[in-house]
């Protein structure tokens, strides 16, 4: 894509941005220019709309919510998992709504994660979320394994980008499960997927994903892929809210197996409420759920996937693709050079990008207080990364290049000398 210099350019592709009428459909936070919708995503009214019918629901049926609802609670979690079916190549029965990604993930692994004496090792990568990697380590514990030597980890090369050939070159005899983010929290690098997957298959190895920094902005194609299993978390580019209920998809040749982490809301419906003293559990992904739908959580969710439906996730990717390409072509037009020396972090090609940009710059934790201090937020991962995400359904080109602007902005003025090197916790 060729792009040019100046607001006047950026208004123009507003002007012809298809997604632009989604942008008031969000609570923007007034003087702010919200660029951390890849950590949680901004509350729409199609959230708030479904969530305040299910508070009405509860004041008005109590407990007959379960079966009296308009979508049934009993059956929340499985419609709300179908209407997700979509963007990410599944089938409705695929996909269920539960739980959190760190909980779904132990669900998960407990199942699919079966050592033997010759295959008993998790590979994993260094670059992953640390909760899956602790989460992972748990769960060789629980099974008597020693973390030490049963999980490996693939190193990047460069601090940034795990290549996929090192993940494959790992795919040793001696792996039972691999586990792998789709896009990396830091980077923004998304992972081929259908590659790894069919790396696996040939090995016989089981594979699964965390697509928390993809769902909701990539179109995943898990089925086609042939994943076996596969989380992620509906607060960022979902919008289902802060902490929202996760989901979990299980390919359908699963179907039958017994969850390693069984609950009641996992039982078979039909049978659930005979309260057998034995599990008997659902035929496809519901089987995975745990306990009681965590209605409150997981209401805002209903609204904010009607919305990622309506848009459409090829449209989504397609802006998400031209305005993060915008961005660094900014980043590089205006900022790359000294005294700014800002840098992309993340992949250029288009097929290796998820939502997300990574800036790097040695003073990044300073220049983002700075940033934020100008009205815009962005977050800092250690140790040189400014994350900026141009949310397709609420992110403008004209806010891109303000944001751009007021990095400049930050350096010109040195406005982040005033800063202290101390991190706050929660960045
Ligand atoms: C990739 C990834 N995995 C797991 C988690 C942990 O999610 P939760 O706190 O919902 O368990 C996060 C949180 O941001 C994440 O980004």
């Amino acid at each position: 894509m060729k792009f040019e210099l100046g607001e006047d350019y950026a208004l123009q592709l507003d002007a012809e941005d298809p997604l632009a009428g989604y942008k008031d459909r969000f609570y923007h936070l007034p003087g702010k220019i919200y660029m951390d919708g890849n950590s949680l995503g901004l509350l729409s009214r199609d959230a708030e709309k479904s969530l305040l019918h299910i508070l009405e629901e509860w004041k008005t049926l109590g407990i007959g919510g379960w079966s009296g609802g308009e979508i049934p609670w009993i059956t929340y979690a499985e419609m709300l998992g179908a209407m997700e079916s979509g963007i990410v190549g599944a089938e409705p029965e695929e996909i269920v709504v539960c739980g959190g990604t760190t909980i779904n993930l132990h669900a998960l692994v407990a199942t699919f994660y079966q050592p033997d004496r010759r295959r008993k090792k998790i590979l994993a990568d260094e670059m992953n979320f640390p909760s899956d990697l602790y989460a992972l380590a748990a769960q060789i514990r629980l099974r008597g394994g020693d973390p030490d030597e049963d999980l490996i980890l693939v190193e990047s090369r460069d601090g940034r980008i795990i290549e996929e050939d090192d993940i494959i070159d790992a795919m040793s005899d001696e792996v039972a499960l691999i586990l792998l983010p789709s896009v990396y929290y830091r980077s923004g690098q998304l992972l081929d997927m259908g590659r790894l997957t069919k790396e696996a298959a040939e090995r016989g190895i089981t594979i699964g994903f965390d697509c928390s920094h993809s769902v909701g902005v990539v179109p995943h194609h898990f089925d086609d892929w042939g994943v076996d299993f596969a989380f992620f978390c509906n607060y960022k580019y979902l919008n289902g809210g802060p902490g929202a209920t996760g989901s979990i998809y299980v390919n359908r040749r699963h179907f039958g197996r017994t969850p390693g982490l069984a609950g009641w809301f996992g039982n078979d419906r039909s049978t659930m409420f005979d309260m057998d003293t034995r599990f008997d559990p659902a035929k496809d992904a519901s089987a995975w759920q745990i306990g009681t739908t965590t209605m409150l959580s997981t209401a805002p969710l209903e609204g904010a996937i009607r919305m990622i439906n309506e848009a459409g996730i090829e449209k989504i990717r397609e802006k998400s693709l031209k305005i993060t390409e915008y961005l660094m072509f900014l980043v590089d037009e205006i900022l790359s050079d000294p005294p700014y020396s800002f840098s992309i972090g993340t992949p250029r090609e288009p097929e290796r990008r998820g939502g997300h940009v990574g800036v790097e710059h040695e003073d990044a934790w300073r220049v983002n207080e700075a940033l934020k201090a100008r009205g815009v937020i962005p977050d800092f991962r250690p140790p040189n990364v400014i994350r900026l995400a141009p949310i397709p359904l609420y992110i403008s080109y004209s806010d891109v290049w303000r944001v751009v602007q007021h990095l400049k902005a930050v350096i010109d003025n040195g406005e982040h000398e005033k800063f202290s090197k101390e991190r706050s916790v929660v960045t």
